[in-house]
């Protein structure tokens, strides 16, 4: 079968995730750069993200046919010819003009789901309209509540399949190089959700303080008292499954899905929130065990410092449903839009591929947890 990045032109001779940031690093304002790449505080935990999954070692089987490799999942009734998704994040366009429309088509292309952030450049009603496929909307929720029924109800409208609420930013987390650089959107950009409003403090980031722009307006506008209940109030809102990202321990996976969560996302936001808090590979099994003693049916996903196809490996074997890729595809973007993302996707699916094999699993469910050694 061809391969479906046929149908983008130019395909990048880069070989791993790591060389897309390089070349991304060098495309990019430093301001750019420094908020896609940023983390919080001195970057522990986005530094634990990587080096807990590379101290994880591999036990592969061997002597297992593995000529045919079934990478497909289904999620919430629907085919993915992967377990990988991509991550929600913010302000695109300022990656590449084409911003999430590209990086939704080159999903679409893979046969994987795209999750539109809150912050996107490119509205819901745009991106659906112009991306047929599986589209799920991230949920920030605001102060306003008729704001964020809004939100809710666009999304729905517009056809996204599933609503992901981040739950891990009450605030801001303190990043460092986007208070130095007082970051805010260029100028002719916006919240293209609130394109339509009078409101500048709506789809604007403040530009003229000595701060991050974002943390200005998470601050003002965000809804710092969100709990449980709240929860159960959006899930009200909705005919479309909801699923929590941002859960680090199984008290609070079981918190959210007795709120009504279909899905937990287990995330330290690429370690952009919280300095110092557990790895997402670290904190998963204990999330994993949790969840399957009340219902082996819920999906897990996790997110952070996926970068290689054995990192995928090893976030299925201890219990992961799927895992959503986040930075590379924003690299992929800067360096060549949409065949840029598709390559980055395409990348991390033959390197999980080739893991699979390497290992001795012939489909999804043999990668089991016996594959790893703690
Ligand atoms: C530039 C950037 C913007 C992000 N914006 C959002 C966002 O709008 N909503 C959200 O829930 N998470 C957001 N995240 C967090 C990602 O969804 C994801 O949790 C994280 O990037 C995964 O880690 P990785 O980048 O190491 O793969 C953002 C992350 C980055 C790097």
């Amino acid at each position: 079968m061809e391969s479906p990045l046929h149908q983008f032109s130019k395909i990048s001779e880069l070989l791993n995730l790591f060389e897309y940031e390089e070349v991304a690093r060098r495309k990019l304002s430093q301001s750019a750069f420094e908020y896609f790449a940023g983390f919080a505080a001195d970057g522990i935990t986005d530094d634990s993200n990587h080096q807990d999954f590379a101290q994880l070692r591999l036990l592969p089987r061997v002597m297992v046919d593995v000529s045919q490799r079934s990478k497909g999942i289904n999620l919430f009734g629907r085919k993915l010819s992967v377990p990988i998704l991509a991550a929600p994040m913010a302000f695109q366009a300022m990656a590449h003009p084409h911003g999430e429309l590209a990086t939704a088509s080159a999903c679409e292309a893979l046969g994987t789901t795209f999750i539109l952030s809150t912050f996107s450049n490119y509205s819901v009603e745009d991106v659906c309209e112009k991306v047929a496929s599986d589209i799920w909307f991230q949920l920030y929720v605001y102060k306003d509540k008729g704001l964020t029924k809004n939100l809710v109800q666009r999304a729905t409208q517009s056809g996204c399949k599933a609503i992901v609420v981040t739950v891990d930013v009450p605030l801001i987390g303190k990043r460092e190089n986007d208070i130095r650089n007082r970051f805010h959107l260029p100028a002719d950009l916006s919240i293209a959700n609130w394109q339509n409003t009078s409101s500048d403090s709506l789809k604007k980031l403040p530009g003229d303080l000595p701060d991050s722009g974002l943390a200005a307006y998470f601050a003002s506008l965000y809804d710092c008292t969100l709990t449980w209940k709240d929860l159960e109030w959006l899930v009200s809102l909705t005919d479309v499954p909801i699923l929590v990202k941002g859960i680090l321990r199984p008290d609070d996976a079981l918190r959210a899905i007795h709120s009504g969560a279909k899905g937990i996302i287990v995330s330290n936001h690429g370690g952009r929130q919280l300095d110092t808090s557990i790895s997402t590979i670290k904190a998963l099994p204990p999330v994993v065990q949790a969840v399957n003693t009340f219902d082996s049916n819920i999906p897990i996903l996790v997110d952070g410092g996926i970068r290689r196809g054995t990192d995928v490996l090893k976030a299925l074997a201890l219990g992961a449903t799927a895992v959503l890729l986040g930075r590379p595809l924003i690299w992929g973007l800067t360096v060549d839009g949409a065949a840029g993302v598709a390559h980055v996707l395409q990348l991390l699916m033959d390197e999980f591929d080739l893991a699979m094999a390497l290992a001795g699993c012939d489909d999804i469910a043999s990668i089991t947890s016996d594959l790893v050694v703690q």
